[in-house]
């Protein structure tokens, strides 16, 4: 099912939000990449299964480009994604590191057969976008070679922006918005086809799909205000994208207010305040194949 996922998720429209993300988040993610590639092997192979706009791989290719090089392989089941991360990891890979990009689907259960044996596996943010989740997991243990290790993204605390009370509508719109999110996560995992209850955190779920020594750490995102442009960006952005698909559980009230949030030409525009922030953290899990 090349370029194609299972959640109804138009991925290839969340590429400025993804890059932009990539940027904020990589002062966070630069010493998880050189954590996990540091307990690796000379010349490593590290695949990235959905790897988005490609920030993680660009640390993991800076890595690896301060050691003696390997191999970078990015997988994603949407093109243009998939080319975008190409042209961000080819950027700063050098000449000892080799960048390979490879149209994928994680629900398919041979994807192994079409990506190179891995000493690191990571996939952050795509696991909960597949049916079986278990069985995912299974697969991407399998693209491991013995000693290998699996690190996956999921979890954390979600991403907080705004003050409490932001003058328009009601106060507490940011914590409205989170629990409408919730309610949508629910429906598009209920709605993907063939999706399975993992009724077991994700620890577990490594060891179950046959790993060891399982351990989780976090990476804390933390800008505080005034913030940057694009932090200021970033905010309208998801603002405006968390709405956009959870505006069904919103009253009328606040949706108003996050049309005026999140009108560029209005006086209440999120673009111009200078007290927002972005505070969240990404829970990593992993574990290695004996
Ligand atoms: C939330 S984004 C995460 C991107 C990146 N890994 C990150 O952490 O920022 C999910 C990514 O997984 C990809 N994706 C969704 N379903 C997939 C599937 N079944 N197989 C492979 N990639 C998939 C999407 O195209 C998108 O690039």
């Amino acid at each position: 099912m090349a370029g194609h996922s299972h959640d109804d998720i138009d991925w290839a429209d969340r590429l400025a939000q993804l890059r932009m993300a990539d940027t904020l988040d990589a002062g966070a993610l630069a010493p998880v990449a050189r954590r996990l590639v540091g307990r690796l092997p000379e010349r490593p192979v590290v695949v990235d299964v959905g790897c988005g706009a490609g920030g993680m791989s660009v640390l993991f290719a800076r890595e690896l480009a301060r050691g003696g090089g390997g191999t970078v392989v990015l997988v994603d089941a949407t093109p243009e994604l998939l080319a975008e991360a190409r042209r961000a990891v080819s950027g700063v890979a050098g000449e000892t590191v080799e960048v390979v990009g490879l149209t994928g689907d994680l629900a398919d259960p041979g994807l192994g057969g079409q990506v190179p044996a891995a000493d690191l596996v990571w996939a952050s943010g795509v696991v909960h976008h597949v049916g079986d989740q278990q069985a995912a997991l299974r697969t991407l243990a399998g693209l491991l070679q013995p000693g290998g290790v699996l690190a996956i993204g999921e979890g954390g605390l979600e991403m907080r922006c705004l003050p409490w009370e932001l003058g328009v509508g009601r106060p507490g719109l940011e914590q409205r918005l989170l629990a409408a999110r919730g309610a949508w996560f629910a429906r598009m995992r209920a709605g993907i086809r063939g999706s399975v209850a993992m009724p077991y955190g994700w620890p577990r779920a490594l060891r179950e799909a046959g790993l060891e020594d399982v351990e989780s750490f976090g990476a804390l995102i933390d800008h505080p205000m005034p913030g940057s442009d694009l932090l200021r960006e970033y905010v309208v952005h998801r603002v405006g994208w968390l709405a956009g698909s959870v505006g069904e559980w919103l009253d009328d009230d606040d949706r108003a207010a996050i049309a005026a949030l999140t009108d560029p030409d209005g006086p209440d525009f999120l673009g111009k305040r200078d007290d927002l922030s972005l505070f969240g953290a990404k829970a990593i899990h992993c574990g290695r194949l004996r």
